[in-house]
C-alpha cells in the first residue's frame, strides 16, 4: 500500500496541528514510511466553525460512522477528547481493523487496558504518546528506552496549564483568572479546565506513567490529588520571598513493594531543576535502579508539540503496517491482566 488514509476524530487545537504537520512534513513522512499519508475525513461538532487549517471543507463530517466505517481509512487519530463516547468510537474503530492513535489521557488512564486488549485482539496498533507531557517522548522512553531497568521513582511537572498559571502568577504578578484565560486562549487547557487546575489531568498522566514504569495497573483511585485552584497570589509571593517556587508536582514511587502516587502543589527551592521549568513546559524525572537519574524536558501542551507526538505515533503505525507487524503496541498496562490470565 503506497497511500495511507487517516480519519480524524476532532479538528480542534491538536487536530489542526496534526493536519498541518501531515501536510507540511509530507516529504519527511514519506521518507520514513515509504507511503503518502493523507487525511480522508475529519469528525467535528460544528461544520461552520472557522479553523486554522488547510483542509478541504468537504472532508469535514458530523457523522462518526463516515470516519469509523470508511473501508478506505486505515488509521483513526482520536483528538476530540471525552471518555464514554470516545471509548465506544475507539472500540468500533479497532473492531473494524483500524489502527488508532490518541492524545486522550482521560481515555487511556481509565480504559487503557481494555482498549489495548481490543487492539491486540484485532491485530491493530494503539499508540498514545501525546497523552502524557505533550511533545516530550516520555512514554516511548519508559516503555522502550528504559525497558531493561527497574524504575523506582517518577516525578515531575506534567500539566502545562497549571505550570503556565503558576509561572505567570509568580513571575509577572498575573491574577489566577487572567493566567487561566491566557492558557485557554493558547490552547493548553482542557475543554473543562477544572481537570487541569484541580490536578485530575496530572493525576491521569501520573497513573499512565506509573502503570508503564512500574509494570502494574495503577488506577486513578490510587492517586491522591490536590490541585492549585485554592492557591492565591499572596501564597505565591510569600513562598517566593522565602526562596521557594510553587509547582504542581506529580510523584510516583515504589517503596517496599507498595506504589504511591500523588499530585499536589509543592514548594521547591529556587535553584531546584524543576523550579526552572516555566510556562507550558513539562519535565519528568525518572530514577531507575541501573540507569540512575534521568530527566526529560520540553513543551507539555500546545498545538504543534502535541501534534508532533501524534504524527510520530502515526509514523510508527504506518511502518508497522508496511512491515506486517501491527498489533504489538505498548502492552505494559496489560501486564497484570495477562499474568492473572496465565495463572488461571
Ligand atoms: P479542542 O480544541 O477542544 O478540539 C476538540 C475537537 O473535537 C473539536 O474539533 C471538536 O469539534 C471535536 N469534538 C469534540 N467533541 C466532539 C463530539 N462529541 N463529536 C464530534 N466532534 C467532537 O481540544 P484539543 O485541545 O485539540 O484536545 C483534544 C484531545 O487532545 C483531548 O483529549 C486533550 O486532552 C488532548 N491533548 C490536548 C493537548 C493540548 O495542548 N491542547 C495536549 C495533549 C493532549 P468542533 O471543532 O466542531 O467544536
Ligand atoms: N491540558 C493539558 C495540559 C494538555 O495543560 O497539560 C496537555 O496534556
Amino acid at each position: 500500500k503506497n497511500v495511507v488514509s487517516v480519519g480524524l476524530l476532532g479538528l480542534g487545537t491538536v487536530g489542526c496541528g496534526v493536519a498541518h504537520i501531515i501536510k507540511d512534513h509530507q516529504e519527511e513522512l514519506q521518507h520514513q514510511t515509504g507511503c503518502a499519508i493523507h487525511i480522508k475525513k475529519a469528525l467535528v461538532q460544528h461544520l461552520e466553525k472557522e479553523r486554522d487549517v488547510q483542509l478541504d471543507p468537504s472532508k469535514l463530517t458530523l457523522h462518526a460512522e463516515e470516519v469509523l466505517f470508511d473501508p478506505e481509512i486505515d488509521v483513526i487519530v482520536e483528538v476530540m477528547g471525552g471518555i464514554e463516547q470516545t471509548r465506544q468510537y475507539v472500540l468500533d474503530a479497532l473492531r473494524h481493523k483500524k489502527h488508532v492513535v490518541t492524545a486522550n489521557k482521560d481515555l487511556i488512564a481509565l480504559h487503557g487496558a481494555e482498549l489495548l486488549q481490543a487492539a491486540q485482539d484485532n491485530g491493530c496498533d494503539l499508540y498514545y504518546e501525546a497523552s502524557v507531557a505533550g511533545g516530550i517522548p516520555i512514554i516511548r522512553s519508559l516503555v522502550e528506552g528504559l525497558a531493561s531497568d527497574r524504575i523506582v521513582k517518577i516525578m515531575g511537572i506534567v500539566n502545562g496549564t497549571t505550570n503556565y498559571i503558576l509561572t505567570k502568577m509568580s513571575k509577572e504578578g498575573a491574577t489566577y483568572e487572567d493566567a487561566l484565560r491566557e492558557a485557554q486562549e493558547l490552547g493548553y487547557a482542557e475543554a473543562d479546565p477544572s481537570a487541569d487546575v484541580e490536578g485530575w489531568d496530572a493525576a491521569r498522566k501520573m497513573a499512565i506513567l506509573s502503570t508503564l514504569g512500574f509494570l502494574t495497573n495503577v488506577e486513578l483511585d490510587d492517586v491522591s490529588v490536590q490541585g492549585i485552584s485554592q492557591v492565591t497570589a499572596e501564597d505565591i509571593a510569600y513562598c517566593s520571598k522565602l526562596g521557594y517556587t510553587m509547582k504542581l508536582i506529580g510523584i510516583a514511587q515504589r517503596d517496599k513493594g507498595r506504589i504511591e502516587v500523588s499530585v499536589q502543589p509543592a514548594l521547591l527551592p529556587h535553584d531546584h531543576p524543576l523550579a526552572a521549568v516555566s510556562n507550558e513546559y513539562n519535565a519528568v524525572y525518572v530514577y531507575g535502579e541501573s540507569v540512575g537519574e534521568t530527566m526529560f524536558y520540553g513543551p507539555g501542551a500546545g498545538q504543534l508539540p502535541t501534534a508532533t507526538a501524534v504524527v510520530s505515533d502515526l509514523v510508527t503505525v504506518v511502518k508497522h503496517m508496511r512491515l506486517g507487524v501491527s498489533g504489538r503496541s505498548m502492552v505494559a498496562p496489560l501486564y497484570d491482566k495477562q499474568l492473572k490470565k496465565d495463572e488461571e
